[in-house]
Formats: C-alpha cells, structure tokens, sequence
C-alpha cells in the first residue's frame, strides 16, 4: 500500500497546472451516452473516479478511445447493457449520473446504490423525486436504483434542498424528455453551468444553468460534439491554501478566476495577497495567518469542498476562528488526525472551534476521504518533521499527480511503500 512521505518546511513557490474539474467530468462522462454519435471530451482529469466510470462506460458497450492523457473519444451507439453494477462503480458517489443519463436516452436504467466519501448520510431522494415527477417509475430493490418509463414528460420539479447532483440528474433526464422541465431551487455550481453546456452542444434546450431555476425544452435526440471541460476550482483551492500556509508564493494556472473568488475572499481575509489575472491567481503569504469565520454554503458560498484545507489553515493562525459546516453531517472526521500534529480544534455539532497553535509537527496520520485527505497532506506540507500519510486512494480519486506537483512546487514529498522506504526518506531529507 503506497503512503506519502512529507518533510515539512518549505514553502511552496512557483506555478502549477490545473487540471480539468472531476465533478465536472463524471456527470459529462455520462451525458456522452446519451447520443449515439461520436464525443470528443477533452481537459478530462487523469483521477481515479473518472477512470473507473470511463471503465464502466466500457463494460456496458461504450467505445472510449484515449486521443492524449487528458483528451477521449467516447461512442455510446452500441451500449448494450443498462443494468450498471460492477464493483469498482459502488464506490464512486457519481455512478448515479448513470442513471439520469440512461433513463433519459434508454428509459431503462438499474445502478448500483452510490458510494463516495464517508462525510455523512447523502441522500438521493432529490433525484428519484425529479425522475417520478418526469414520469419514470423508480424503486430501491436488492442495491440497485431501478428505473424505468413508457415516457418521459416534462415538469415543474421544486429541489427541497439544493443538491448539485440532483440537479445535474434531473436535467440530464429531462433533456430527452417531451415537453419543458422547469428545476426550481437548482444547485449553481460551476460544474452544472458545463454540464449544461456540454448538453446544449450536442443539441440540447437548456436555459438557466447558474441560476437558480433551469428550464430544458426536451429534444428527441443528441448528436455529436467536441467539448473542453472547466478548470478544477477545488484543485485550484487546494493549491491555494497550501501556499498560504506553507508561506509559499504560488500561481495556480488555467482557472477562471470566477470560480474562485469564495476562496480568494477567505486568503485575504487571513492575511494573504492574492492577485488575479485572466486564467490564473498568485497566492503570496508573506505575513503571519490570521483567524476567521467560515461557513460552507452551495455556490457561490465557500464550497465544502473546500472546507478541510482552510481548517488546516486556520488550526495554525493567529486567534480563534469558528468554521461551520452547513452541508455534509460528519466532515470534521479528520479532525482527530489533525490533531496528532498539534492542532487545537474542538468539534460541536457541525461546527469547529479552532484555537490557532503557532505549528504543526510531523506524525503518522491516515486520509479519512478525498478532501481531507489532501488536507493533511498540505498542512503536513508546513508541518515540523516529517509525515506519513496512509490511505492516500483517497486523494488520488480527486487529485492528478498531487505530489509530483507539489514537488515541483518545492514541496519534500515521496511515495513510499514500506516503514523501511519512509525511514530512508526521513534520512535523507533530514
Ligand atoms: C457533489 C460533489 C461533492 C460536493 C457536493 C456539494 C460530485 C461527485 N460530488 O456531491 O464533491 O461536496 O456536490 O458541493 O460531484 N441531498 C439530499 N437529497 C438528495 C441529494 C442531496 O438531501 O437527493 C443533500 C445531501 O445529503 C447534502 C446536500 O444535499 O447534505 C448537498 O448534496 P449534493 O449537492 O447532492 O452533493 P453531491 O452531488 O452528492
């Protein structure tokens, strides 16, 4: 089992690439399958969870060819079978993209009850509600979400809560439905706005996407495109924060800075200076961090996404900063690791109460979910001493190449497989 070795104390200067948005690309992956001509996606991130619904893509009768590492070309014309359950989909939450997509071209579609991070209970009631409401019969049997309509019609569907993946479900469905979908209270987010897009290039009537009511006219079918997906926010934000706390000064490049500004909005408030361009921020942290108050909140709110890295952040400013976690239940699970580096934080409810320390100290610690994973890594990145941080399959669902980066940013940071490798790397970067 690979762990990352981290030897803490250099800040983190230079420029980095951001890569295409993961949660961008799975639902795009899936919206593929519902022509039957020729895709072209490119800007896809090279992470676990895109290659294991690409893989899936395969197992149920999709071509995908690889152009480059970052560009494919998917044909769905011969999908062949709509019963979606291989083991690796379990794990991975955006396996219900399947569904909507399916639904929509097939109206038939079982997948596997969805997987994802350990961050509390997600509910999928949203997305079968939307898909009733377009007329589909939808039941939970034996761990599959089985779906199924003579046809789909369009309708006026109210989200009780605003769920990014409900919305992008739904809309899927309803873009090869009969008839106008109106989704009322829909999710904003970045990665809605290019599914949309995406949609409408291959021929679909979406309007809205970005604010907060949707309205698709369905289409009876989609043709052919060629589509780039959107730059990674939460990649970009990781980068962000860890050239704040290491003391760094670093650009992140090919982002809309747009996307970001809920981020940049907390680093000047630490103390950082960011300074925007058209497709790229420079982080500088010059200046001892200071404390704040955070809540996590859909977009254009400060994204949960986001919320481990400014806590790691936060435990090592001056002062006492309050972060609240207004979207998942349980995402302050890492706090506990945290923690054994020296960092002051109590957790209430969905609140944490972070007492600034003035460092962190390197200790063995685990990644308990993708976020928080690379969390650790970046507050180990500043941390004294050196860090082994296990379960790193976590971080390499959502991050490409997350160390090579970092190292190219003058981070001290290995892969290793054995106590014996960590301790050779403790040796030689002492
Ligand atoms: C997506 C992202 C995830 C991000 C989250 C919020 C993917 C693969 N994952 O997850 O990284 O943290 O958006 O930005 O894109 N809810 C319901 N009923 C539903 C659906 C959601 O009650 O049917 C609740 C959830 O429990 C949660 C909140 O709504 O409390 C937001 O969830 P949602 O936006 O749906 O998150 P995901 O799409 O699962």
């Amino acid at each position: 089992m690979q762990q990352y070795a981290i030897r803490g104390g250099n800040p983190l200067v230079g420029d980095v690439e951001i890569g295409g948005a993961k949660n961008a690309a799975l639902p795009i992956l899936a919206a593929a399958a519902m022509t039957d001509e020729t895709v072209y996606i490119d800007n896809i991130p090279d992470v676990c969870d895109v290659n294991v619904m690409l893989s899936t893509m395969q197992d149920i009768g999709a071509v995908v060819k690889h152009m480059s590492r970052h560009k494919i070309m998917l044909n769905a014309r011969d999908i062949n079978d709509l019963i979606v359950q291989n083991e690796e989909i379990k794990k991975i939450r955006a396996s219900y993209y399947l569904l909507g997509a399916l639904l929509g071209k097939f109206r038939f579609a079982e997948v596997v009850l969805p997987g994802g991070c350990d961050i509390g209970s997600r509910a999928i009631d949203q997305h079968l509600k939307g898909f009733r409401a377009l007329g589909a019969e939808v039941v939970i049997e034996h761990g599959l979400i089985k779906a199924k309509a003579e046809r789909l019609v369009g309708a006026h569907i109210y989200m009780d809560v605003v769920s990014v993946g409900a919305t992008i479900n739904v809309m899927m469905a309803a873009t090869l439905a009969e008839g106008r979908t109106i989704i009322e209270n829909a999710a904003k987010e970045p990665h809605v706005v290019d599914v949309a897009s995406f949609l409408n290039s291959m021929g679909a009537n979406i309007k809205g996407a970005g604010t907060d009511v949707i309205r698709i006219k369905g289409v009876s079918k989609l043709h052919g495109s060629e589509y780039t997906i959107i730059p990674d926010q939460i990649e970009a934000g990781t980068f962000m924060f860890a050239a704040a706390i290491t003391k760094g000064d670093v650009t992140v490049k090919n982002v809309i800075p747009k996307h970001l500004e809920s981020i940049t909005a907390k680093l000047l408030e630490i103390g950082c200076e960011v300074k925007e361009r058209d497709d790229c921020i420079r982080v500088v942290s010059s200046k001892p961090l200071m404390h704040t108050q955070v809540k996590t909140l859909p977009y254009p709110g400060f994204p949960t996404d986001m919320q481990p890295q400014i806590t790691v952040a936060l435990a090592v400013a001056k002062g006492t900063s309050i972060v609240t976690e207004s979207i998942f239940e349980n995402r302050f699970k890492y706090v506990d690791e945290l923690t054994r580096m020296g960092a002051g934080i109590k957790v209430e409810g969905n609140t944490a109460i972070i007492d600034g320390v003035s460092k962190y100290t390197g200790a063995s610690i685990s990644a308990p979910d993708l976020r928080a994973g690379a969390a650790l890594v970046i507050a180990a990145l500043a941390a004294e001493g050196c860090t082994m941080v296990d379960d790193i399959k976590y971080i390499e669902r959502g991050y490409e190449d997350f160390h090579i980066k970092l190292r190219n940013l003058g981070a001290q940071i290995e892969l290793v497989e054995t106590e014996k490798d960590y301790q050779k790397f403790v040796l030689k970067t002492g």
